[in-house]
């Protein structure tokens, strides 16, 4: 989704906004451009570029620009397809500069009014009805931060917005509202971006807006205010993004490091969440044994790879606490007009914690009246974090890939700690919560094994490449990871793959089954593995091919058509878990050999911040 990065220094801005603009490149993104304040000429000066930020380096180099200000912007196209004139920022009149990230819904009306007061439209965007609008209330009084705070109340939708004017050279204006947006503080400077990532080689000190706020920024001042101008604080964060999770390492792409990273991530989320084998009760904060023991029910809600977590919790949450729990797509969720019971917690999966319909879901949910709310999310401060009653954070770092990996991983830890933790208030043993934690603790161990099967996935990918299509199959708390599976093989490679439970073969996709259909079974030694092998002869007698992922070899016979990769024994409850590994491999084998965009695959983004 759209990123913004803003800068006013009293050095030259323009190799942070650059920096900036690659560290929000996996937020995913179709265009880029930055505007600065000319301060030989007075002038404002843009450059834009449709496609990466790299070919916006090179245009620069070309004809270079340099400034103590200016605002800068990853776009990715809501309104108007990718193109050099619909890429921010967007100008007034050489005024007034604007990056935005949201969507502005009524921008035709805002259209119509400013082209009749003469404002000349170039672009196809909702944002550059923002730019025309600062400028026309600008003519009346001169004063920049009047003309925002006369704007916005314009505006019906989502924004993050940056504004500088060359009306006022020293000042920088941002706001947000249901966009994110955070201000990073120096020394004799200060800067605006869409999440600290983009901040991290220049400052630590991160204060995080919130909806509804304008803030003012000179190089040894800030200023936030509410929309009437009224002087409000926000509190000063150190931000815990070290400069190395942003870096790539040996590896060639972000995800390829954050799959190899999930042993660490894994243990980094257990840290301090374990005593003497079991969870610690206090983790989830004083008012939680209250808020969660007259739960009766879990409704969770999430989107993407966050939703098929919350698959797999469900058969935890079932299994051992013994209640109802119910996953719902949260872009559905929002309006279904579900029924509300306050006795229903609602529990929010979000590796970003700005995903727009899990927040309106959330929001809705609270409306209708459910139960509290607990998030369970990788980004502290983000809006879903702020708007829960408790939290569990993951502990996954900075997720660079648009393909999510150890962010998924890490959401199963804290939804199996959830598990033990409205367990106890549901009669679950002693030994049952040693149990699920002597398996937690074992996982980074059993993942640093599963990753070994790197090479031999490697070889096993050749034979995906020139495949247009894949079905993957899986049976009860491992068919979750199927749907994982495919979602990330077509999230990368553009393989077309689709999941099933395998129970359902014969009732529509064993019709699709032939010598040119890869069919990939994830099939663990559990109750459901004689079923699940009965499905795959079915398979493999329709001359299907088959890749089957188990403990052991001897599952099937292996040949030609059929392929068992082994992982050896694993503990069953955290077994999906490690199932998800070797099939996020699979996808970035295959993705490599088809040379796609693997950090940043066409069309998608990481922080899905519009509806
Ligand atoms: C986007 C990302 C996915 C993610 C989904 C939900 O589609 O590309 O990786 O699973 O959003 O995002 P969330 O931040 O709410 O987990």
């Amino acid at each position: 989704m759209c990123g913004i990065i803003g800068a006013i220094a009293k050095r030259d801005v323009v190799p942070i906004l650059m920096e900036g603009l690659k560290r929000l490149e996996y937020r995913g993104y179709d265009s880029a451009g930055l505007a600065v304040l000319d301060y030989a000429s007075h002038q404002l000066k843009s450059q834009r570029v449709t496609g990466k930020v790299q070919q916006l380096e090179t245009k620069l180099k070309n004809a270079p620009f340099s400034s103590t200000i200016g605002i800068a912007h990853t776009r990715w196209a809501t309104h108007g397809k990718p193109s050099d004139e619909n890429a921010h920022p967007h100008i007034s009149r050489n005024t007034v500069a604007v990056v935005h990230n949201g969507i502005i819904e009524n921008y035709l009306a805002l259209r119509r009014q400013l082209e009749q007061q003469g404002y000349q439209f170039l672009s196809d965007t909702d944002t550059e009805v923002i730019a025309h609008q600062i400028h026309f209330f600008l003519q009346q009084n001169n004063d920049l931060n009047s003309a925002v705070r006369a704007t916005l109340p314009l505006l019906k939708g989502a924004y993050a917005i940056a504004v500088m004017s060359s009306s006022a050279p020293d000042c920088l204006i941002a706001a947000r509202l249901g966009s994110p947006l955070v201000i990073g503080i120096g020394v004799g400077e200060h800067f605006i971006a869409s999440d600290a990532a983009a901040l991290v080689p220049v400052t630590q000190r991160i204060i995080y807006l919130e909806d509804g706020d304008i803030a003012t920024l000179q190089r040894d001042h800030f200023q936030i205010t509410d929309i009437s101008g009224n002087s409000v604080t926000r509190g000063e964060q150190i931000s815990r993004l070290a400069i190395d999770t942003m870096e790539r390492g040996e590896h060639r792409h972000f995800m390829h490091k954050e799959i190899f990273e999930q042993p660490r991530a894994i243990a980094e989320t257990l840290e301090g969440r374990i005593y003497q084998e079991r969870i610690l009760s206090a983790i989830l904060g004083p008012q939680a044994d209250d808020l969660l023991a007259p739960i009766t029910a879990v409704q969770i809600i999430a989107c993407g790879t966050s939703y098929h977590a919350g698959l797999v919790a469900r058969y935890w949450i079932e299994t051992f606490v013994r209640i109802p729990c119910f996953v719902e797509i949260a872009s559905e969720f929002r309006y279904r007009q579900p029924l509300a019971n306050p006795r229903t917690l609602i529990v929010t999966l979000s590796q970003s914690g700005e995903t727009a319909d899990t927040l309106a879901a959330l929001h809705e949910a609270k409306r209708l009246g459910f139960g509290p709310s607990l998030a369970i999310c990788n980004v502290p401060e983000s809006a879903l974090v702020r708007a829960s009653d408790l939290v569990l954070m993951t502990h996954a770092g900075a997720e660079i890939g648009v393909a999510s990996t150890k962010a998924f991983t890490t959401q199963l830890v804290c939804l199996l700690i959830l598990t033990v933790l409205l367990g106890r208030h549901r009669g679950m043993s002693v030994e049952v919560e040693k149990k699920i934690v002597a398996a937690l603790l074992s996982l980074p161990r059993q993942i640093e094994t599963v990753l070994k099967l790197d090479a031999q996935i490697t070889q096993l990918a050749e034979q995906f490449a020139d495949k247009q299509h894949a079905l993957f199959l899986g049976r009860g708390i491992h068919y979750p990871i199927a749907l994982e599976g495919a979602l990330k093989l077509k999230e990368i490679s553009y393989i077309h793959a689709e999941a099933y439970p395998a129970g359902e073969l014969k009732h529509g996709p064993l019709a699709l089954v032939d010598a040119t259909m890869p069919v990939i079974a994830v099939a663990p030694n559990d109750a459901l593995q004689e079923k699940l092998k009965s499905n795959l002869q079915e398979v493999h007698a329709r001359g299907g091919q088959l890749f089957i992922f188990a403990n052991h070899h001897a599952i099937m016979q292996q040949s030609d058509y059929i392929k068992v990769i082994e992982l050896g024994t694993l503990e069953e409850i955290i077994s999906p878990i490690v199932y998800a590994i070797p099939l996020q491999l699979l996808a970035y084998q295959v993705a490599l050999i088809k040379g796609t965009d693997v950090d940043q695959p066409r069309n998608l983004a990481k922080s899905v911040t519009v509806e």
